[in-house]
């Protein structure tokens, strides 16, 4: 067997290359990880999971503090902006969280190769001017914003810009068109709406947060619309001029017809995210990317080269970090000969808007299609988060529970929820149909009191028609 210097290297150290990593580490493999950027975490920890989140947890203070809801508690205060504090805080987080990582790394005794990798041959990659060579090599490169013809983002003039250059703007915009209703639109769209923007939403389709179940995006964009967001459905962006400070867009009804344009101040490209392949060798280990521009795999993870493997953003499935994570995991333990086990089927999706927005499974639409177009195959039920005594106290009545089990074996097939920690409470219903449990089984497990978990509880014994507090 040939000799190679490394039983595994990992090309990227977001949290699909830095977990699998750690992982083979700690399976007493002799691991290296190639990163390019400054620091360790990849986008998530850098640029994407982690600042936005930053930015949305203080955004959702001030917009407390500002719009009455903290007054309507008895608590009176005037708000004032420190934008470099804002910030601080958010590069502070992001700081923290990627020196952990490298943190890590030493403990586990993982190398980190330090530049941009490109393959040689399937076990030889360059780095930094050095050959790495290894017994396996992991492609975990992630992905990158999808750019949109004739729109050219700019993040250091703050006028066009992705979602990169959204965390970091240094004043409030006093027009921000957001193109496109997905995750990234809806969450940055936030946070500057929250601190003072005006916010126009463009989606091509005919509703926000496509992949969604249809309740959950209807009900979310009368939320958001109720928050004062603007949203122009069916609606294409055609190009966007800059002039100054001033962005002028041109639009167009999505199926085609007459034109109009809008101005803004800001302008955020959010219309999906692309695999991260370009520069990376392919061509020397013969390997291919499919339309899409992502890596194949088979369910070890396997490409069709021998010896190369890929996960995260960079293979086809939800572009989230919790599942480059899992197949992080997993990779690391086909690699060190035991099994790798990632249930795509129950993988939570969360938008982390106010409230929040969480899915796993299928949506009503997909349950309906599987079972070949009967309705009455399904039985769906929906408890509304005014009804929980807890979100009721709390002053947040938005949102709904939404429960969608197989009619005949009552097996859950996937639960919608908006609320304020619908994010949270999505946990119990992943693990609830990892376990395959029925609505009953959800219905019938004592949920602590008061709790906006409850609503889940609430809605299972919905779809046997039995909730309580409706
Ligand atoms: P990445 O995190 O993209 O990491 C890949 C790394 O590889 C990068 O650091 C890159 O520099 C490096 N790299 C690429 N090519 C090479 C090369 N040739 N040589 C060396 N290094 C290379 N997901 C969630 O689940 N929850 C969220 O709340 C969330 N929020 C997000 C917010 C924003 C604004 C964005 C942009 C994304 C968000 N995501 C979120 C998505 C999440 O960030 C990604 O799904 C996740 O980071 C993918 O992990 P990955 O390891 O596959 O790739
Ligand atoms: P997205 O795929 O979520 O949404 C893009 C939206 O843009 C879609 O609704 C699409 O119909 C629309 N669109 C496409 N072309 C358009 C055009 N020309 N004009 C108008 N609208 C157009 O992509 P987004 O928001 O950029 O996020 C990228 C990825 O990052 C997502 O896949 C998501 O998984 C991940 N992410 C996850 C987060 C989370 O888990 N909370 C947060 C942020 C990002």
């Amino acid at each position: 067997m040939a000799d190679y210097e490394y039983d595994v290297l990992v090309i990227g150290a977001g949290p699909g290359g830095y977990v699998a990593a750690i992982r083979a580490a700690q399976l007493g493999l002799k691991v290296a990880c190639a990163e390019s950027r400054e620091t360790l975490g990849g986008t998530c920890l850098n640029v994407g999971c982690i600042p936005s989140k930053a930015m949305l947890h203080a955004s959702e203070y001030f917009d407390a503090a500002s719009n009455g809801t903290m007054e309507h508690m008895g608590i009176e205060v005037s708000p004032k902006l420190n934008m470099e504090k804002l910030h601080g805080q958010r590069i502070e987080a992001v700081d923290g969280l990627t020196k952990g990582i490298e943190f890590l790394f030493k403990k586990n005794k993982v190398d980190w190769k330090k530049g941009h990798a490109k393959f040689v041959d399937a076990h030889t990659v360059e780095v930094g001017g050095e050959k790495v060579t290894a017994k396996e090599v992991v492609i975990a490169t992630g992905s990158s914003v999808t750019p949109l013809p004739n729109v050219e983002v700019d993040n250091a003039n703050h006028v066009v810009v992705d979602s990169t250059g959204a965390l970091e703007l240094p004043k409030v915009p006093d027009h921000m068109v957001v193109i496109g209703g997905g995750v990234i639109g809806l969450e940055l769209g936030s946070v500057w709406r929250r601190l003072g923007a005006k916010v126009t939403c463009v989606e091509f389709l005919d509703e926000i947060l496509p992949g969604m179940d249809g309740d959950i995006r209807k009900e979310s964009r009368k939320i958001f619309k109720k928050q004062g967001i603007e949203f122009k459905l069916s609606t294409k962006v055609t190009g966007v001029s800059v002039k100054g400070n001033t962005a002028t867009i041109t639009l167009e009804p999505a199926k085609g017809g007459d034109e109009e344009t809008m101005t803004a101040d800001c302008v955020l490209v959010s219309i999906g995210r692309k695999p991260n392949t370009d520069g990376l060798g392919l061509d020397a280990i013969g390997l291919a990317t499919n339309d899409r521009g992502q890596i194949e795999v088979d369910g070890e993870f396997r490409t069709s080269v021998d010896g190369v493997r890929a996960i995260g953003d960079v293979v086809p499935g939800p572009m989230l970090a919790h599942k480059a994570e899992d197949e992080g995991i997993a990779v690391a333990e086909w690699i060190a000969g035991d099994t790798g086990i990632v249930n795509h089927d129950v993988i939570p999706s969360v938008v982390y808007t106010w409230p929040e927005i969480a899915g796993v499974g299928l949506t009503e639409e997909q349950a309906i299609e599987k079972m070949g177009g009967d309705k009455k195959a399904i039985k769906t039920s929906k408890f509304p988060m005014m009804a929980n005594s807890r979100a009721k106290t709390n002053h947040e009545p938005d949102g709904l529970v939404k429960v969608i089990a197989e009619a005949e074996s009552d097996r859950v097939l996937g639960v919608w929820a908006i609320a304020s920690v619908a994010g949270t409470m999505i946990a119990e219903a992943a693990l609830a149909m990892e376990f395959g449990a029925t609505s009953e089984d959800i219905a019938y497990t004592c949920h602590a009191h008061p709790t906006h978990a409850e609503a889940m509880k609430e809605a299972a014994m919905g779809v046997q028609g039995k909730p309580i507090h409706i």
